[in-house]
């Protein structure tokens, strides 16, 4: 009977074993292209470490081809679910279907696929073409709809440059008086940012008919207003600025008086990314395709309280 015992305790021992084993998860990131996505990929570590996740960390360095193939390498090594911010929103679908046919549940987070959506869980995002939106209207309300623009475009083919430039049109141009003069890519970096304000400069005369900078993100624009400095114009002042992010540097911006206006995209979204991974691997289903993450948007007057909300 003692010997029954045992082989019955050491059973369960196994069992319970088996059970608390740590998820592997792989998570295919951008890169390291801004402030904000190098706090999204440092939200993400902390938040497996605290769930006891093993996390699989690839950085594409904005590089699609490379990011597939990081996908792949997670597909072989049968990882227990896949979370994946897309570069692009372009040639997902060979490798979703690999993922499914494996059996390995797949998540978008932060930006999106052209794809099937039958192929992935679910994607938990913010509204791009909403923050679009947002930039638009606190413009069109501070110019009084009279404003010509230069856009700094993020990446080409990713998800918030397509739909940050439709929200933005969307709102524009139902004023006759408010048209982008000039859209320049930037690739969501300072550097990117600074080099095509710099030609922008040097095309328009210092900005000559230029009334606002709107940014597909923070970083572009603190690079446009180092290239604005350079040429001796005033940003925030002669020249209105509309961005997305909200990263730490854009409030130290509009504190100097540099900037006027970015709408957040909260990067600390590793909880509800885990969340959603979790239940399903718990065989939970309670939880919407697009799990939206809402923005805000800030400006000067709460700029040295968010600088302190963030401990910065
Ligand atoms: O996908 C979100 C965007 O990607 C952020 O706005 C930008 O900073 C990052 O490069």
């Amino acid at each position: 009977m003692h010997r029954c015992r045992l082989v019955v305790a050491v059973f369960a021992a196994l069992l319970t074993i088996g059970a608390a084993r740590a998820q592997t998860i792989g998570f295919a990131q951008v890169g390291t292209e801004s402030d904000w996505r190098t706090a999204f990929s440092a939200d993400m570590k902390a938040e497996a470490e605290r769930r006891g996740i093993h996390l699989l960390f690839s950085n594409a360095d904005n590089d699609a081809g490379r990011q597939l193939q990081a996908v792949r390498g997670f597909i072989a090594a049968h990882v227990d679910a896949i979370v994946i911010a897309p570069v692009v929103v372009t040639g997902w679908t060979e490798t979703l279907q690999a993922a499914k046919a494996a059996n390995i549940p797949v998540f978008i987070a932060d930006r999106a696929v052209d794809a099937d959506p039958g192929l992935f869980v679910a994607r938990i995002a913010a509204d791009f073409n909403l923050e679009g939106r947002l930039a638009g209207a606190w413009l069109a309300q501070a110019t009084r709809g009279n404003c010509g623009i230069v856009e700094l475009r993020g990446s080409e083919g990713a998800e918030p440059t397509i739909q940050r430039h439709k929200g933005f049109l969307a709102i524009v141009s139902q004023f006759p008086n408010m048209r982008i003069l000039k859209s320049v890519g930037g690739d969501f970096t300072s550097e990117g940012g600074q080099r095509a304000m710099s030609l922008v400069i040097q095309e328009t005369d210092g900005l000559k008919n230029v009334c606002a900078v709107w940014s597909h993100n923070d970083n572009m624009l603190l690079g446009a207003i180092k290239a604005m400095h350079e040429a001796g114009l005033h940003p925030g002042r002669d020249q209105l600025t509309v961005s997305v992010d909200g990263v730490p540097g854009i409030f130290r911006a509009m504190l100097a008086g540099d900037a006027n206006m970015s709408v957040e995209l909260k990067s600390d979204i590793g909880k509800y990314i885990f969340d959603v991974v979790q239940k399903y691997l718990a065989g939970k289903r309670d939880f919407p395709k697009w799990v939206l993450i809402p923005s805000d948007l800030h400006t000067p007057a709460d700029a040295a309280a968010m600088l302190s909300r963030r401990g910065f």
